[in-house]
């Protein structure tokens, strides 16, 4: 949440920021912000998305330092003056920040008392005034930041500058930032798409440390004692990072999963095997995860059952701390997250750790926070998902959650022929017949003020991630349900028309989805059936290729195509859904 970038180097720092808060908005996009210092410090801020500013309407000539923010407001409402960057009262340093500081009441009422006054309704504008405080003192700039950031409680990364410094520093303790460098000059930022048309040569910072980029880089901890760190290339292109001919990234990304279900299983088998046998050991496992990221692990749930026979504990991120009495050092937990940087899901792994619990991380960012904290990991390699919506990230987690399942039973080969025949059989699903199809089917349900979506076994959680997608895009109502359930109270909503996607696979629980869908028929619902085979029953069948293990994966991309055309159709940019934020660092 927030997307922060600062720059120092060769290049007109105005340009690099500008250019690295359009490809960070996708953290966040209720008001932006950007401060030069040549000279003075001077800032321009406004609210509503950076998209369209120009260089020539920021106005601020070029300079070598700057540090920018794209908002998604945590405190005070959305206005210019709580957009960052924040300023000092004595208007030397600037701050851009993200994550909450808890004890703000507190920290402003200490700063009211020595005689600092507040402009902004937000948690931030306390740690520019803390480091004016403690520069006041007579430490320097380093120390200033030092000492403020030893008073913050919750979390944060900021990066700050000073007027009379030629230095921007960095810091981070519980919400992310990445430095990068390439001959002209550094980065510190949020994500790496912020600067990967300049660099890919990137350095993750830890909890607790702090980065000052001068004439040269120097890392250090909190309190000041320097660091040795070590800058790794990753291997993420520009491309990989743009729209390019797509209007918008959800779908380029759908589309993309036309190779990144492959990728994604491109494993070192050694590895998958002892991590298959560290799952057999494991004596309590729990797959841990939010959002989508906590559907693909509720898949994961029933192919373990079934495939691994293995029982798994699946719990999200926020709740997981709630059964920390079950937890010993025995007990394996595996977490999955996008981003690898989702605070609830590191408040669970804190809490796993206290208790000794070893850590499996399956992620797509590398480096990322929860990677690091993990005892082991597995990259999901689809390549950076801007979009707010996950979607080919989700098929990379179910296709390798399904891979460890096979490997738990003795039977990597055959999970691999499995995905291999879902990876080559998905192909038709990017073909623009399809495509053009499931427009069609938007087109025919965008009207209709709630959808509902049944799944039986492993595509309950299907049906779950279905919903999800389309509400948080489309923001029609949408409900995922076990299909059996219905009956049991949901199925008074169903009227005339009332569209319901039908999940149905070639599997146990056929018959039964089957009945469930006769009854919300026969209460005149539509039915739209997600299936290999055509049934009498549905009034709209989309085809899907029969895969066997692997159908979560092709029943969840029409799903997806139709999310981003409900949203398109009813006039939203997907990219943006509202109130939400790609990467969740709060809690
Ligand atoms: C929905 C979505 C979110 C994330 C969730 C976890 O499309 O993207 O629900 O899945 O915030 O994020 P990660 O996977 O980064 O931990």
């Amino acid at each position: 949440m927030c997307g922060i970038i600062g720059y120092k180097g060769g290049k007109n720092a105005v340009k690099v920021v500008l250019n690295g808060l359009k490809r960070l908005e996708y953290r966040g996009y209720d008001s932006w912000g950007i401060a030069v210092k040549d000279g003075n410090i001077r800032t321009v801020k406004d609210i509503g998305k950076i998209g369209a500013v120009s260089e020539e309407d920021l106005k601020l000539g070029s300079a070598q330092m700057a540090i920018a923010h794209t908002r998604w407001s945590t405190h005070g409402e959305v206005n210019q003056i709580n957009a960052h960057p924040h300023l000092s009262n004595n208007k030397r340093i600037a701050v851009v920040h993200n994550g909450i500081v808890e004890n703000y009441v507190k920290l402003r009422e200490f700063l009211k008392e020595n005689n600092f006054e507040f402009y902004s309704g937000t948690d931030t504008e306390v740690i520019p005034n803390l480091i004016e405080f403690f520069m006041e003192e007579g430490v320097s700039f380093k120390g200033g930041v030092s000492k403020a950031l030893a008073m913050l409680e919750g979390s944060f990364a900021i990066v700050a500058m000073h007027q009379d410094y030629p230095e921007i520093i960095g810091a981070r303790n519980g919400s992310p930032l990445v430095v990068g460098r390439n001959n002209g000059g550094f980065f510190i930022a949020s994500d790496v798409p912020a600067f990967l048309d300049l660099t890919n040569e990137v350095c993750y910072l830890d909890d607790k440390e702090m980065v000052i980029v001068g004439e040269g880089i120097d890392f250090f901890d909190l309190s000041g004692v320097k660091k040795e760190k070590e800058f790794q290339f990753i291997d993420w292109t520009l491309e990989q990072a743009e729209k390019g001919n797509y209007d918008h990234f959800m779908l380029k990304e759908i589309m993309e999963q036309k190779e990144t279900i492959k990728k994604s299983i491109e494993q070192d088998d050694k590895k998958i095997l002892e991590m298959a046998d560290l799952i057999k050991e494991g004596y309590g496992v729990f797959f841990v995860a939010c959002g989508t990221a906590s559907y693909a692990t509720r898949i994961g749930g029933y192919l373990f059952s079934k495939i691994a026979k293995k029982h798994v504990n699946v719990v999200c991120g926020s709740e997981f701390p709630y059964y920390k009495d079950f937890l010993t050092d025995k007990t394996l937990m595996i977490v999955v997250s996008q981003s690898g940087e989702t605070a609830d899901t590191i408040g669970a792994v804190k809490v796993a750790k206290e208790k000794g619990v070893k850590v499996l991380s399956i992620v797509n960012v590398m480096g990322s926070t929860l990677m690091r904290m993990a005892d082991y990991s597995f990259l999901t390699n689809a390549g950076p998902e801007i979009g707010v919506a996950s979607t080919k990230a989700t098929t990379a987690q179910i296709a390798l959650l399904t891979l460890l399942a096979y490997a738990c039973n003795g039977g990597l080969e055959e999970g691999k022929e499995v995905l291999k025949k879902c990876v080559e059989e998905s192909q038709e699903l990017f073909d623009s017949k399809f495509v053009d199809k499931i427009e069609g089917l938007a087109d025919k349900i965008v009207n209709y003020n709630d959808i509902y979506v049944i799944g039986r076994g492993t595509n309950f959680p299907v049906a779950l991630e279905a919903a999800h997608k389309i509400k948080e895009v489309s923001y029609i109502h949408a409900e995922g349900m076990a299909g059996g359930e219905l009956k049991h109270g949901t199925i008074a909503l169903i009227d005339k028309g009332t569209p319901c996607i039908c999940m149905v696979s070639n599997d146990e629980a056929k018959n039964d989805i089957i009945s469930n869908a006769m009854e919300i028929k026969s209460r005149g619902g539509f039915i739209i059936g997600i299936s290999p085979e055509d049934n009498e029953i549905f009034d709209f069948h989309v085809k899907v290729p029969d895969v066997g293990e692997a159908s979560a994966i092709v029943n969840l991309i029409p799903a997806q195509m139709l999310a981003y055309y409900l949203a398109v159709k009813k006039g939203f940019n997907p990219d943006f859904p509202k109130n939400l934020a790609k990467c969740v660092t709060v809690k």
